[in-house]
């Protein structure tokens, strides 16, 4: 016997949301999915004139949303955005960890920095800002929705990304720890892993891979003839079930990991 209407469960009226990397690419795109179900989100962007665009299109519709300048990998910013969030929406229901790079580096050629840069944003900025909203989730007795984007490279690894598939393989392991200790305070901590998705950083790698020389088109038809639904995934394909991983709809799921890739991973 269904307890509420489908409408009711994707309502996210009156909860504060947290994006990060919601400046343009996927996080953009679940910033707009959650605020659309009522949802007052904070975009948190290192960037922050392209937090600011998020945030105005967001207010364009009617809806709540605030723009914040913070660093994913700087574990200072995660409480400050926090604070910011139930400062300005009354609380935090939701944390989607989104901001994440990828640059292409081969094994044999990946310095120390790169390793520390990739692992600090992608990895260890994400554990302390799961950290920092669990803890309001916690002191505000709501509990609350930690979504993290993972990757298919989490269980399936790329080449010449081999940091990345590290930190991303880090991020289903933390997701799976973090949901076990925080169930009690219902705090549902689960991973969305998209496949291959057109973004502005997935347009700045292809420019990297040509200027390398590299067959880009034939990698590119090597990646589609492998993909069950025939095309590439878009922004809004991760944004769509990231929305149900922040509603009611999934109250009864924690650690779990969905694998968003139209087939791929499949072949
Ligand atoms: N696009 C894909 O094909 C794909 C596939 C699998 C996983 N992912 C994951 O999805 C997430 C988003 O990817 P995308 O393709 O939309 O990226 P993108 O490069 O298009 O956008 C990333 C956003 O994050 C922001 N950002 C970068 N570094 C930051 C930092 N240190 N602190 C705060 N913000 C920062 C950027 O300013 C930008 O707004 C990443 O975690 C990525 O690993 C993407």
């Amino acid at each position: 016997m269904a307890t509420k209407p489908i409408a009711e469960l994707f309502d996210l009226t009156g909860k504060g949301a947290i994006v990060t990397g919601a400046g343009m690419g996927i996080g953009r795109a679940i910033a707009y999915r959650l605020s659309e179900a009522g949802a007052a989100v904070m975009i948190a962007d290192i960037d922050l004139d392209a937090a600011k665009r998020t945030a105005e299109r967001i207010k364009e519709r009617g809806r709540k949303a605030e723009a914040i300048k913070a660093d994913a990998r700087n574990i200072a910013d995660a409480g400050k955005v926090v604070e910011a969030t139930v400062q300005a929406f009354g609380s935090l229901d939701i944390l989607v960890n989104n901001a994440g790079i990828y640059p292409l580096s081969l094994a044999l050629e990946t310095t120390e920095e790169l390793w520390d840069m990739t692992l600090d944003i992608n990895l260890k900025g994400l554990f302390f800002y799961c950290q920092a909203a669990a803890r309001e989730m916690t002191r505000s007795g709501r509990g609350g929705k930690i979504i993290n984007i993972a990757s298919i490279d989490a269980v399936h690894p790329m080449g010449e990304v081999s940091h990345y598939n590290a930190s991303k393989g880090g991020v289903l392991s933390l997701t799976k720890a973090l949901a076990l200790e925080w169930g009690p305070q219902k705090i549902h901590v689960n991973a969305v892993a998209p496949g291959s998705v057109w973004t502005p950083g997935t347009e700045k790698t292809r420019q990297a891979r040509e200027a390398k020389g590299q067959g880009v088109e034939d990698l590119l038809a090597k990646f589609m003839g492998r993909m069950p639904l025939g095309r590439p995934g878009v922004p809004d394909d991760i944004a769509k079930v990231v929305l149900f991983f922040a509603s009611e709809a999934s109250d009864y799921v924690t650690g779990a990991m969905l694998v968003v890739d139209g087939g791929y991973l499949l072949t």
